[in-house]
């Protein structure tokens, strides 16, 4: 049945929290080179891809559903260090000058507001440019204020809320986090072992009626309080952990590996990575959140419990190491061990020399139009159908995640036709 979708009338705030990273400054200059046609947005679902209709006709997904256009976006943001988006793009260096100089001006007036940070989640970072809270509580009415403030600053119709900030130390899930009456008290309490910045952050969101979208393999919104508190203001969450190199390689080859029922006996990842985010991952606190993250995949794509003859013993390690000289241009390097009829073992070897920045970069601005199409469309909770996005999808306690990635871009049309009450086409006729 059709949704009833809100036009995407005047301006969308884009807060972006780490609004200084790699990531962040080279979504923005992307986005506003794009809009100014000094740039095409290669690799963002949204601008580019097509889906085929009911009547076998091709259509630009932007043109199915009413996204917000990018020249109606206003980026602002948080981070710890004071630096606007063009100093700290050029820090970043990923793109180039002559790529940041066509935008200069209107990343020069993108200026951090001060980030709500605790250096016990990422040991590895010392800012400047922080709030000052008593409490975790303290700290959420602050980002409040500031997401309101910037709402009205810049005549903004709606707001979306991102984190691509760096990765903070894993922790489990705890009491604290199974209800909104215990999360608030913990953050009342000034709990702060267990309530981490970044829950600050999607608690402001989702209390602004703003979409939270986490980037990071953070806890967060990942919670039983996050989804209780996002389906009772009507707010769509979604994350997490941008799905950019590696991982996008594994949901791609997994599926190929399992639909040919060829086995799998290992599979062993390792990264080399010098940008920021190298440097936050490489505290053993900090990169088990995300070896957490990047480990799910394998085994919900294999069900070894369906297929132990082929995938009952899958040896699988991942391994991020810093090293500074490679900066945002990351190496990764699968090696899989696979085996076929009779059981004769073969091997494939992956050599993906990659861009961090330019991949993840267009997923955040995907994530973002999507998020803010949801909020239009009244859906609210986690997003499954953002799972296509995602190297850890959300899901609730009764879900299963699904990391294939074709079945991931199937639920995306999929969702995109029912908010338009159009069927899928008839692939035989
Ligand atoms: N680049 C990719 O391909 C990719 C893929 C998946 C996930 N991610 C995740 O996205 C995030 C950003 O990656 P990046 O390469 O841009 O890292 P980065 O280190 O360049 O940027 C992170 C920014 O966040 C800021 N920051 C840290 N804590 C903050 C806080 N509490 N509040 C406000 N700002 C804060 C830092 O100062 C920095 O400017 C990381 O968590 C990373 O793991 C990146």
């Amino acid at each position: 049945m059709k949704q009833e979708i809100k036009p995407a009338t005047g301006r969308l705030g884009v807060l972006v929290v780490g609004v200084g990273g790699a990531v962040a400054t080279t979504m923005i200059t992307g986005t506003l080179a794009s809009r100014k046609g000094l740039a095409k947005p290669i690799g963002s679902i949204s601008q580019l891809a097509t889906m085929r209709m009911e009547n076998n006709e091709e259509k630009l997904i932007k043109d199915v559903v009413p996204l917000t256009d990018l020249k109606d976006i206003v980026f602002g943001g948080w981070d710890i260090f004071p630096d606007n988006a063009y100093e700290a793009a050029m820090y970043a260096e990923v793109l180039k000058e002559k790529d940041l100089n066509g935008v200069k001006e209107e990343l020069e007036a993108i200026k951090p507001m001060p980030a709500a940070f605790d250096h016990n989640w990422a040991k590895r970072l010392n800012g400047t440019h922080i709030k000052k809270a008593a409490t975790r509580w303290e700290m959420v009415k602050q980002l409040r204020q500031d997401i309101r403030d910037f709402k009205v600053a810049n005549k903004c119709d709606r707001v979306a809320v991102l984190w691509a900030a760096s990765t903070e130390i894993y922790i489990p899930l705890s009491d604290e986090h199974k209800s909104l009456a215990a999360l608030e008290k913990a953050m009342k309490d000034n709990n702060t072992t267990v309530i981490s910045p970044s829950m600050c952050y999607a608690y402001a969101a989702i209390a602004e009626g703003a979409p939270f979208i986490m980037g990071a393999p953070n806890l967060c919104v990942d919670t039983p309080a996050m989804w209780e508190f996002s389906k009772k203001m009507n707010v769509p969450i979604s994350g997490k952990d941008f799905k950019s190199g590696q991982t996008l390689m594994k949901t791609v080859l997994a599926p190929m590996f399992k639909t040919r029922m060829l086995g799998v006996s290992g599979w062993f990842s390792t990264n080399i990575l010098g940008n920021r985010d190298g440097e936050v991952l490489d505290d053993p606190d900090n990169f088990k959140t995300k070896e957490v993250s990047k480990l799910s995949v394998i085994d919900t794509i294999f069900e070894p419990e369906k297929y132990p003859d082929l995938y009952g013993d899958v040896y699988h390690k991942v391994r991020i190491n810093y090293y500074p000289p490679r900066k945002d241009n990351k190496e990764a390097w699968d090696n899989i061990d696979i085996f076929g009829w009779m059981g004769y073992p073969m091997e494939i070897k992956v050599n993906f020399l990659c861009r961090d920045s330019i991949l993840a970069a267009p997923i955040a601005l995907d994530l973002v139009l999507f998020s803010d199409l949801a909020l239009r469309a009244g859906m609210c909770g986690i997003q499954t159908w953002l799972s296509f996005f995602c190297k850890s999808p959300m899901h609730d306690f009764e879900h299963q995640p699904e990391h294939d990635l074709f079945t991931q871009w199937r639920m995306v049309k999929q969702t995109l036709r029912n908010m338009i009450g159009e069927k899928e086409p008839d692939y035989l006729a």
